[in-house]
């Protein structure tokens, strides 16, 4: 197949995994702004992708894998909710501070970016896998159009 050949991954795993690298890079050039104007603007359009993006996740990855006959995929999901929960209340306290180009903010930014780090990591590696075993590929690209669909309606939410 083409997609197999351009290295893409089934379904939604693609669309998980383009959103990972939107907010990575969305985070750098946080990071590499010293503008505090800009950071606030580049802040809000990456808190609203990434919240947007784990709440269309849970809906539609983690719950069917919290009901799998195997337990990797059921812990992989319990503890991915877990940690969506981290970076949520983390981005809440980031957004609270007018100030975003203080020390104690950048600090902020530093863990929230180990955060994600760590677990885009687990989730595409021990993640991917369990859906893989999971899902086939069909079930994988309808998750993938459910999930465009929740994401835009919680974009547009927000
Ligand atoms: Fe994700
Ligand atoms: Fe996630």
């Amino acid at each position: 197949m083409l997609k197999e050949m351009l290295g893409m991954a089934e379904g939604i795993l693609q669309d998980l995994h383009n959103d990972h690298e939107e907010v990575a890079t969305l985070i750098d050039r946080i990071m590499d702004s010293k503008d505090s104007r800009q950071r606030t603007t580049l802040f809000k359009e990456m808190m609203t992708k990434l919240l947007a993006h784990s709440h269309a996740e849970e809906q539609v990855l983690y719950k069917p894998l919290e009901k799998s006959k195997t337990e990797e995929s059921r812990s992989f999901a319990l503890e991915g909710t877990n940690e969506h929960q981290h970076v949520e209340q983390q981005l809440k306290q980031m957004d609270g501070s007018a100030a975003k180009t203080g020390e104690q903010w950048t600090a902020q930014l530093t863990v929230l970016k180990e955060l994600v780090d760590h677990h885009v990591k687990e989730e595409e590696s021990t993640g991917f896998k369990c859906a893989r075993a999971d899902f086939d590929k069909d079930e994988l690209a309808k998750m993938g159009e459910q999930f465009r669909r929740q994401k835009q309606r919680l974009m547009a939410k927000a």
